[in-house]
């Protein structure tokens, strides 16, 4: 932790001279657009338990062997909360778009596939979680544009390979559990890490990984600033802690801080097209001492919600460590699962310590073929994880 960084002025005086932001952004940044988020009450999850989708757990939506056996709640669900091109970006999305305009932007690493950042014109953006743009069938690889499947999800009906000797299932180039993300999501952050100025993490819960290790490539001197509605905690062997936290409402905040900067927007001030306001009323903000370095962001004439300070009591340290870990073997391509132990199913993990998300399983890395092991310039770590009980 940055001890000097502690204020809201300071973050304000920093933004100013920042040259270089990486914005870790989550669901939370497109809720006022619509989208529901996923771990919130009457978030994705939540539907998706109460949908009788006949799902064993609601993140199966996106696991990959889930869907390989049943692809229909997925469609079901995405044609109706996730369908491309009906959503406005928010604020948060203009507010992402200014940081590039003045020269402050480095990259922001996205989770989310709703194309809300390039809609409001980012450029600098890296779809960590893929995108529905073009899709892929399963069986034979063929590749797809989103005009090709867009009909038959409108209709929440599976879309099926056109090859006639195929008819496997089109899955769009989401990153699923069970899936590596995107290479260019390493590739780029090779790139990045040494020049990041600041971080910002805004709208997520940072649950998932390899997006939530994003944090530990980063140089500790970066300020680490949290734009989010609940506290975050980051996963605590990647970070000790954030520099500053602003809780509210995004769009909230970051008008806050553009107001704060005298920041002349384009795109206008508390009349985002996303989470418009019917009466508008000026975002304040409210010091708190528990956690530390926390400020609390309400609007005008709202009063301090017992909720808000109920979800600072709530992220606990089991919290913290409760990151949905689901690790693919960059040899074999297979996720990577417990094996038996004396102690109990456990899964062992060799992680290149040089490299974003390059890991292998026990037999890939016993093996000693791998090119990424015979190369100079690269280390690995073992971890070993223990299950509780078996699946995840
Ligand atoms: P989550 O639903 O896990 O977290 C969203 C966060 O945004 C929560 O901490 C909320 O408190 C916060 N939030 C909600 N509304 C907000 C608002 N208006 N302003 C500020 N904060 C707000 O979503 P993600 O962290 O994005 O992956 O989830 C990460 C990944 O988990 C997703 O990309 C998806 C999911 O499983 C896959 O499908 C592979």
């Amino acid at each position: 932790m940055l001890e000097a960084f502690g204020t809201l002025d300071v973050f304000l005086n920093s933004l100013e001279s920042s040259k270089n932001v990486i914005v870790i952004a989550g669901a939370g940044l497109s809720v006022s657009c619509g989208i529901p988020d996923f771990r919130s009450a009457g978030g994705i999850y939540d539907i998706a338990r109460t949908s009788d989708l006949g799902l064993d757990s609601p993140e199966d939506l996106f696991h990959l062997d889930s869907f390989r056996d049943n692809p229909r709640p997925f469609f079901k669900l995405f044609s109706h909360l996730l369908y491309p091109g009906t959503h406005e970006p928010s604020r948060g999305h203009h507010f992402l778009r200014e940081l590039e305009h003045r020269k402050k932007l480095l990259r922001v690493y996205t989770q989310n596939i709703d194309g809300l950042e390039a809609q409001a014109g980012v450029k600098a953006v890296v779809n960590c979680h893929g995108s529905f743009l073009s899709a892929t069938c399963l069986r034979c690889r063929k590749k797809y544009n989103w005009s090709d499947i867009e009909g038959d999800v409108a209709k929440q009906e599976v879309p099926l390979c056109r090859l006639s000797s195929c008819d496997g299932i089109i899955k769009p180039d989401i990153t699923f559990f069970g899936e590596k993300v995107p290479d260019v999501v390493g590739r780029t952050l090779i790139k990045d890490r040494l020049k990041a100025d600041m971080l910002i993490v805004m709208g997520t819960s940072l649950k998932v990984v390899p997006v939530s290790r994003i944090l530990s490539y980063l140089s500790p001197s970066i300020p680490q600033v949290l734009i989010n509605r609940d506290v975050v905690l980051p996963p605590a062997h990647l970070s000790d802690g954030f520099d500053l936290k602003l809780l509210g409402n995004c769009d909230d905040i970051v008008e806050y801080v553009c107001r704060s900067l005298k920041w002349d927007l384009a795109w206008g001030l508390g009349s985002g097209s996303g989470g418009q306001h019917n009466t508008y009323r000026r975002p304040i903000c409210v010091p708190v001492h528990e956690p530390p370095n926390t400020y609390h962001f309400l609007l005008e004439g709202e009063k301090n919600q017992p909720s808000r300070t109920g979800l600072v009591a709530a992220a606990s340290p089991e919290h913290h460590h409760a990151v949905v870990e689901v690790v693919t073997c960059d040899g074999c391509n297979a996720e990577i699962g417990g094996i038996r132990s004396k102690d109990g199913p456990r899964s062992i993990i060799f992680s290149c310590m040089e490299c974003f998300d390059y890991d292998l399983c026990f037999s890939c890395y016993s093996m000693g073929s791998n090119e990424h092991i015979k190369s100079k310039g690269h280390h690995f770590t073992r971890t070993d994880k223990f299950h509780k009980a078996e699946g995840r």
